[in-house]
């Protein structure tokens, strides 16, 4: 795929040899649909044609996760000869983090994980320049963040670059630690009329009269997804006097439009994707059956990446999740509960498919907020406390009695924040039975 009007942006990120002193990271932001991942995913691409090593990952905006989803991909290429080389304390916590062991007895020591990973990728450093890219960094899970600020704080002379991607809003922890060094950020705007044509043209195969691109572009606003949506649109209904067409105002109405014209089973694959991070193609089949997968993929909606899957744009993803009832949701979550081999994800699957309190559950998701604590997870650990009590019964709080007291002692020490970088800032832990409202929104 050919990235048109983008000629400035890509200069800065082939010239720039991300990792060498003077070039610490780069920063794309731009609003939804602009077009970051696709510079990112160019940067990447530039980054290993240099022979630079790039770790990635790319975290989705579901719930459910794996406690350091966001660490695990970034560490993907990282095998077990270059983890021996760390001491052993580190070791032990950054393989418990990537679930590459089971999680050391009693917590994990503050800070292990964090000096693991630094301790890991300066010495890979060492050897060849690395390029840490992450895209929608505003989704990365707070306890791989932290992991990456933690890193950054002690770079030092290592040739170690960042390259990050995220929509508009408050600058990350780790684009402040990294303000200290040299960050170039670039913020992505509009295409241009003449970028949109060639883009539509190359694209979709689709020419249209000068006033109907004016208007595209103007009801665009430039933005490339949503002049391809229109484009779609166009082509869909083939007109040729299209400067009739009612053009929708947003891209989320589009995309509605788009879901809505899809066939049920693909909306429960878009559904499933927004649901789950880290979704596998097994996975995808179990809850949607395969006629619908490969009818998703036929769509273009759904993009493979390995042997996992995710919605073609995340945009998408929201919007089915938007226009989805609570009940499909629930729905999509017990069946996922039933396949996904992790049991702190499972647990939280099961808490999301669920309606009302149950004690079982509740010490199910208790056991999953220690295990989830033990690997250093604070962030999941918060999170799988949180939903241990409010599915504890308000009558029986005494009897279950162990369970919720260790999902509170969870809660409390990592809000309480101990951390090298304090999580769950500000977030409450609630009472079995109490505040039970202001829980379960922050939860959910
Ligand atoms: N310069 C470009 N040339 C051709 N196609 C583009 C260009 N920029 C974006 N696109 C296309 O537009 C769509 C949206 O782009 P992209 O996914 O990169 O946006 P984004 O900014 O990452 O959005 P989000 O914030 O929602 O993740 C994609 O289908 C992409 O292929
Ligand atoms: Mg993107």
């Amino acid at each position: 795929m050919s990235i048109v009007g983008r000629e400035r942006e890509l200069a800065s990120l082939r010239g720039r040899a991300v990792g060498e002193p003077g070039a610490r990271a780069l920063v794309l932001v731009g609003e939804p649909g602009i077009g970051k991942t696709t510079l990112w995913e160019a940067g990447v691409a530039a980054a290993r044609s240099r022979r630079v090593r790039v770790m990635a990952a790319r975290p989705g905006e579901s719930e459910a996760r794996l406690p350091f989803a966001g660490l695990i991909d970034i560490c993907e290429g990282l095998g077990a000869a270059e983890l021996a080389e760390l001491p052993a304390p580190q070791r032990r916590a950054l393989e418990g983090a990537l679930l590459r062991a089971d999680p050391a007895a009693g917590s994990v020591h503050a800070g292990a994980v964090e000096f693991g990973f630094g301790t890991a990728v300066r010495g890979l450093a060492a050897g060849v320049p690395l390029v840490i890219a992450v895209d929608d960094l505003q989704w990365l899970d707070r306890s791989s963040a932290d992991v990456l600020a933690f890193a950054a704080r002690r770079v030092g002379d290592a040739r170690i670059g960042f390259l990050l991607a995220r929509r508009p809003g408050r600058a990350t922890e780790l684009e402040r630690v990294l303000e200290r060094g040299s960050v170039a950020r670039i913020e992505v705007g509009a295409l241009t009329l003449g970028a949109v044509r060639r883009m539509l043209r190359e694209r979709l195969g689709l020419t249209i009269s000068r006033p109907l691109l004016r208007r595209v572009v103007e009801v665009t606003q430039g933005n490339p997804l949503f002049a391809l949506e229109i484009g779609r649109l166009l082509l869909e209904q083939a007109v040729a006097a299209a400067d009739e067409i009612p053009l929708p105002d947003s891209v989320e109405a589009m995309l509605g439009g788009r879901l809505a014209r899809l066939p049920a089973g693909v909306r429960t694959v878009l559904l499933a994707t927004a649901l789950s991070d880290d979704l596998r193609l097994g996975v995808l089949t179990a809850v949607a059956g395969s006629d619908a997968v490969d009818e998703a993929l036929h769509a273009e909606v759904l993009a493979v990446d390995g042997e996992y899957v995710r919605a073609v744009h995340p945009l998408l993803a929201a919007v089915a999740r938007k226009r989805s009832t609570v009940r499909e949701r629930r729905e999509i979550h017990g069946v996922l509960a039933r396949v996904v081999d992790h049991e702190p994800l499972r647990a939280r699957h099961l808490a999301l498919a669920s309606t009302g309190a149950n004690e079982q559950l509740a010490s199910r998701l208790a056991a999953a907020a220690r295990e989830a604590s033990a690997r250093g997870g604070r962030q999941q650990a918060v999170n799988l406390a949180t939903h241990a009590l409010l599915k504890t019964p308000v009558d029986s709080a005494a009897s279950v009695g162990p369970a919720v007291r260790g999902a509170r002692g969870v809660a409390r020490r990592h809000v309480a924040g101990s951390g090298p970088a304090a999580v769950g800032r500000g977030r409450g832990v609630p009472k079995p039975g109490r505040g039970r409202r202001a829980a379960r929104a922050r939860a959910h």
